[in-house]
This record gives structure tokens, C-alpha cells and sequence, in this order.
């Protein structure tokens, strides 16, 4: 007897509209989003809408009686439009998250689209090699010897996290099943006061505990102290501790400095320590000629971080982890099941990272070196720092104290004497809505931190960043 016929219901038509209605309601979309980025170019910096409103607003939203999808994408556009602090405003110059590229924004349009599964090359083949290739040529281009390995990530903390985990598999056969019982006392880590504190957490989660975090004193600039650094190993070491890694920051968060790469190569090189380089933003500079000599020594890394989705300015959730030590990342990511339809050690994500269900995130960056290559994501980077370098002289004319000596689109500067306290100061700028700017411990002073994230700053952004900073510096 042949099995009764199966009629399955029809599509959720609210969930999988048919083409015709896909494509009225996309191309409203894109039209939409065109017109609110130009909006958000124009408007305010700062968030506008009442959140208590908002709150209330949300609460009504109780999911049991439907609205129609285009009323609920204007609705999103509208409030996302007075809803947050604009990184699309290019007065924004905040922290570094960046205006994305439009190809990285296409990108992820189409991955939202394609939606492939990139844990395993089996099921993406042409994603899988897609992001394997921009890892080896980013890694080539910081001077990496090949052969490159490493992956995309969500975000240089995740990054971050992997290298602690390779130093750790490194550091003793036994810690894969051991954990760090296998080493002989308390592993410790190294970087400077500067870092980006998230290596805290990352200790935290690592199971090595926040006191595995050992702060190294910097010099007065805002760099890694050498010579505080060879101390600090030793007086460890004479404590029974285990000294296991070195993170140099290319490119502090608070100060744009780069700690001296090839002093902490030698130093790691000499104690025998994993050596991280943490280019989160400053990796971004190895695409200018003219700027890439300020990361010298970054090849001599063990591994190293870059975000795409900072300087390189991709869509949000996209970093990239590098490394010339393959077969020990594999090591250090390497399962087995049945169930996945590749297992191939070195090359199927899911054996080699974090992360087993993955977006294709590597499109966004591969698309944006397609179409303006290194010497075009070049410029958009010098752009940054000649920006910086503009308002930085107008500050200065108007008696404002540069903090910081970086050659990088980070400025903190300290206002002349009469104004404002700092942190006074940048809680009127930014209520204002004109510009962003945030108030930041650099050597610890309390400084102005001025960032620019946004490929598309002009001359009237810098006039209007620098006339917030004076008006509102100057009243009382
Ligand atoms: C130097 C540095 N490392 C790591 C991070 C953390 O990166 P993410 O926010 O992508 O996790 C940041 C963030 O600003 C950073 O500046």
C-alpha cells in the first residue's frame, strides 16, 4: 500500500513571503535605509528619543496580535534613527566602532540571504576558502611567514581568548586534558596598563584566573616598560608562578600607542613566552605604506589580533585571529563526531577556533579589499590620521595640551586652564549632540579621547568637533 498523499500546510507567508512581496518590501528597504543614513549623516550624534517613552512603548509589544512586516521595518528605522549613539555620523569620533564600508554592508546582505553554515567546509566550501584566503593575505601582509593560519572571529576579544587558549596548549602537553594543574604553579601573563581590559575576563573565562593578569607598568607615554616588564617576569618566576604569555597592543584603546614590538619579541623570545601582538585597531595600519612602519616587529607574533569591524571599518562582529602556528591551533580546537560532514583538521572551522555554528563574516573584508585593495583601504586609513592631525592643530592654536604622542588616529588632549574638568566637559559635548568624544585616563590623567572612526569626516565635522570643545569647555 503506498503511503497517503502529503499535503503540507502552506508557508507562514508572514515568515516566507512569496518573491513578488519579498521584493516590494526589499526595494522599499533599500530606498528606506538610504534615506535614514542620510539622515543620520545630518542629525544628531547622540540618542534623542525619551527611553522611559520607549519603555512603554516596547511593553505594548506583547507579540499577540501581528503587525504587518513594512510597519514594523519603518518602525525599527525610525526609532534605531534616534535611538543610539550614531557611529554613521561622522561627528562621531568615539570609540572605534567604525561608519561600516558599503561593501562590507553588502556583504552582509547577502550572507543574511545565502545564510551558510561556516563550520564546515563540506557544507560551504566557497565561504570556507573565501575567509582561508583573506587570513593568509592579512598575515602576509604583516609580514607573517607563511604558512598563515587562524580564522574570523566576532570580536578581538574572542580573538584575544584563542591566543590565551594556544599559549596555554603550548605552554604543557598536558594542559588539553589536564588543565592548568599541569603546570607547576600559577600561570601568568604579561601586558601593559594600557591594554584593553577585556584580558581581564578573558583570564576570567579562561579558567587561569584574573590573577593570571599581570599589568606591566608603562613608560610615561603610554607604552610597555621593558624593563619593568623583565622585572616583573622574574620577581614571578622567583615566586614559583609560570610565566606563559606576552600581549604587546598595537594600538591602545585609550591612547592610539604601540608598544615596542621587537623589544617584547626579544623579551618573549628570551623567557620563552607565547608572543601576542593585539593589532584589535591598529592592525589596520599594515594597509598604508606610509603608516605600516609604526607596527614594525608585529611579524615576529606568535598570533595576532585585528578587528575588521574597527579601523577596517566592516559591519559590527568581525575580527580576525592569525597565527603561524597551525598544526598547534588545531590542537587546541581539535574534536571528532560523526554528525558534522567534514572533519578536516587545519581546514574546517569548527576544529580550529571558539566558535562551531558560524556567519560568514570573512565576505565583508574580502569584498572591501576586492574593490578598493591595500592601497585603497590604504587612504581611507591615512585619511583618519590626517584628520586627526587637523584637529589637532586646531586644538592646540586654541591652547589645548596634546597627552599623547601617537602616529595613529588617536588624540587625547587636555583643555586649557579655565575650562571645564574633562569629564564635565565631554558630558556637554556629547548631551549637545554635535560631536562624540569621550573622557579617558591616559598616564593617569583624565584627557579628552578623540577618535576618528568615520571614513567620511569633513573639513565642517572637524569645525564643528572643535567649536563644541570650546564652547562648551569655556562656559561654566
Ligand atoms: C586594543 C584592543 N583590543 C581588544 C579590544 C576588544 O575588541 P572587541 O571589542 O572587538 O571584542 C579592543 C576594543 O576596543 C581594543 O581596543
Amino acid at each position: 500500500m503506498s503511503p497517503a498523499a502529503f499535503a503540507p500546510a502552506e508557508p507562514e507567508p508572514t515568515l516566507f513571503p512569496d518573491h513578488e512581496e519579498r521584493r516590494r518590501i526589499e526595494d522599499w528597504l533599500t530606498n528606506a535605509l538610504i534615506e535614514a543614513s542620510a539622515r543620520v549623516q545630518r542629525g544628531p550624534v547622540t540618542p534623542t528619543l525619551d527611553l522611559s517613552a520607549f519603555r512603554a512603548e516596547l511593553a505594548a509589544y506583547d507579540f499577540a496580535a501581528p503587525r504587518t512586516l513594512g510597519d514594523m521595518l519603518r518602525w525599527t528605522i525610525d526609532r534605531l534613527q534616534v535611538g543610539l549613539v550614531q557611529m554613521g555620523n561622522p561627528r562621531y569620533f568615539g570609540l572605534f566602532n567604525p561608519a561600516a564600508t558599503f561593501p562590507a554592508q553588502c556583504a552582509d546582505r547577502i550572507a543574511s540571504l545565502f545564510n551558510p553554515q561556516l563550520a564546515s567546509s563540506a557544507s560551504s566550501p566557497v565561504p570556507v576558502e573565501i575567509e582561508a584566503h583573506v587570513i593568509r593575505e592579512v598575515g602576509r601582509r604583516a609580514g607573517l611567514t607563511a604558512p598563515v593560519s587562524g580564522h574570523f572571529a566576532t570580536g578581538g576579544s574572542e580573538a584575544n581568548y584563542t591566543a590565551l587558549i594556544c599559549a596555554l596548549t603550548a605552554g604543557h602537553p598536558q594542559f588539553a586534558t589536564a588543565g592548568t594543574q599541569a603546570y607547576a604553579g600559577p600561570v601568568r601573563f604579561y601586558t601593559s596598563r594600557e591594554c584593553h581590559i577585556a584580558w581581564l575576563k578573558i583570564a576570567h573565562q579562561a579558567g587561569v584566573g584574573r590573577a593570571a593578569l599581570r599589568l606591566v607598568d608603562t613608560d610615561g607615554r603610554g607604552q610597555l616598560d621593558p624593563l619593568a616588564l623583565r622585572n616583573m617576569i622574574a620577581a614571578d618566576r622567583a615566586a614559583g608562578h609560570v610565566p606563559l604569555m606576552l600581549v604587546a597592543t598595537a594600538g591602545t584603546t585609550g591612547g592610539g600607542m604601540v608598544d615596542p614590538l621587537d623589544a617584547c619579541a626579544e623579551i618573549a623570545r628570551a623567557e620563552r613566552l607565547w608572543y601576542h601582538v593585539d593589532a584589535a585597531w591598529g592592525g589596520a595600519a599594515l594597509a598604508s605604506e606610509r603608516l605600516r612602519g609604526l607596527l614594525q616587529g608585529i611579524e615576529t607574533a606568535d598570533s595576532i589580533t585585528i578587528d575588521a569591524h574597527k579601523w577596517l571599518a566592516t559591519t559590527m562582529g568581525c575580527a580576525m585571529f592569525l597565527t603561524t602556528h597551525g598544526a598547534l591551533l588545531s590542537e587546541a580546537f581539535h574534536c571528532s563526531t560523526s554528525f558534522m560532514p567534514s572533519s578536516v583538521s587545519g581546514v574546517d572551522p569548527y576544529l580550529n577556533s571558539v566558535q562551531w555554528s558560524r556567519r560568514f563574516l570573512g565576505l565583508r573584508l574580502f569584498l572591501a579589499l576586492c574593490v578598493a585593495g591595500w592601497e585603497g583601504l590604504g587612504r581611507h586609513v591615512e585619511r583618519a590620521v590626517d584628520v586627526i592631525e587637523a584637529i589637532k592643530t586646531r586644538l592646540v592654536a586654541s591652547g589645548w595640551t596634546v597627552a599623547n604622542e601617537s602616529g595613529l588616529a588617536v588624540l587625547d588632549v587636555l583643555p586649557p586652564p579655565g575650562y571645564a574638568d574633562v569629564r564635565e566637559l565631554v558630558k556637554r559635548v556629547v548631551a549637545s549632540g554635535r560631536a562624540w568624544v569621550a573622557p579617558t585616563s591616559f598616564e593617569g590623567r583624565d584627557v579628552v579621547r578623540i577618535c576618528v572612526t568615520h571614513g567620511e569626516t569633513r573639513e565642517s565635522d572637524v569645525a564643528e568637533l572643535v567649536a563644541a570643545l570650546n564652547q562648551f569647555g569655556a562656559s561654566q
